[in-house]
């Protein structure tokens, strides 16, 4: 076989890989009264709006809108009769891994909320289901990892019951000094 062959098979196979995983992964999440989504550079106000209504933990611009750029497969919201009341933004990265071997491309749950109002409807268990097969399938992460205030019992019950553990404790991690739990699960 020449070496024009191989190149084409190659790119046949690349090809295929490309629109199959298009294809999966093109379509929407949804469930009755909710919907599971691709961020859009325009839900990025409503995005950082429900940051700031839900979580104390807040970043500039530029910070949400180069994940949006970089990982824009992985960063989701969650949509109710239209409106934005939800969102998940990860990263990919390549550390160490706590399943699957020393040095792993893993997943990385940056920040995620659901408006108050909207919570205990599985939103957020939707949003992270729709976001670790995501990690697993479009980027090939082998592992998942995330931050948690130990004192989160909602998002820590969350985590666990999708098979997260408490990797570390890291102490004084949040700028008013509560401690996190670094939290991993294998994908
Ligand atoms: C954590 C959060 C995203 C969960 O979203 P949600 O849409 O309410 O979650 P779901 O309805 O999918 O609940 C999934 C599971 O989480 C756990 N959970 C959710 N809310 C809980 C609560 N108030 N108390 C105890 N467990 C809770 C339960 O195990 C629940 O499963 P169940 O309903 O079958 O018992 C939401 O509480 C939130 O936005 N909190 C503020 C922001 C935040 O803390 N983000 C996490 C930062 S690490």
């Amino acid at each position: 076989m020449g070496y024009a062959d191989i190149n084409s098979i190659f790119i046949f196979y690349f090809l295929c890989i490309h629109l199959l995983g298009g294809l999966m992964f093109s379509q929407n999440v949804s469930s009755p009264g909710y919907r599971i989504r691709e961020a859009m550079m325009s839900d990025l106000d409503r995005v950082i709006e429900i940051n700031l209504r839900s979580l104390p933990e807040h970043y500039p611009r530029y910070f949400w809108e180069q994940h949006l750029i970089e990982w824009g497969r992985i960063f989701l919201v969650a949509e109710v009769g239209g409106e934005v009341v939800g969102y998940m933004m990860n990263r990919i990265e390549e550390d160490e891994g706590f399943f699957k071997g020393d040095f792993v491309r893993r997943g990385h749950v940056v920040s995620i909320a659901v408006l108050e109002g909207y919570r205990r409807r599985g939103i957020g268990r939707a949003l992270m289901i729709e976001g670790m097969s995501r990690m697993k399938n479009l980027y090939n992460a082998q592992e998942v990892v995330l931050e948690v205030r130990v004192s989160n019992e909602p998002a820590i019950n969350l985590y666990r019951s999708l098979g997260f553990k408490v990797v570390r404790i890291l102490k004084g991690y949040y700028l008013d000094g509560e401690d996190a739990y670094l939290m991993a699960a294998p994908l």
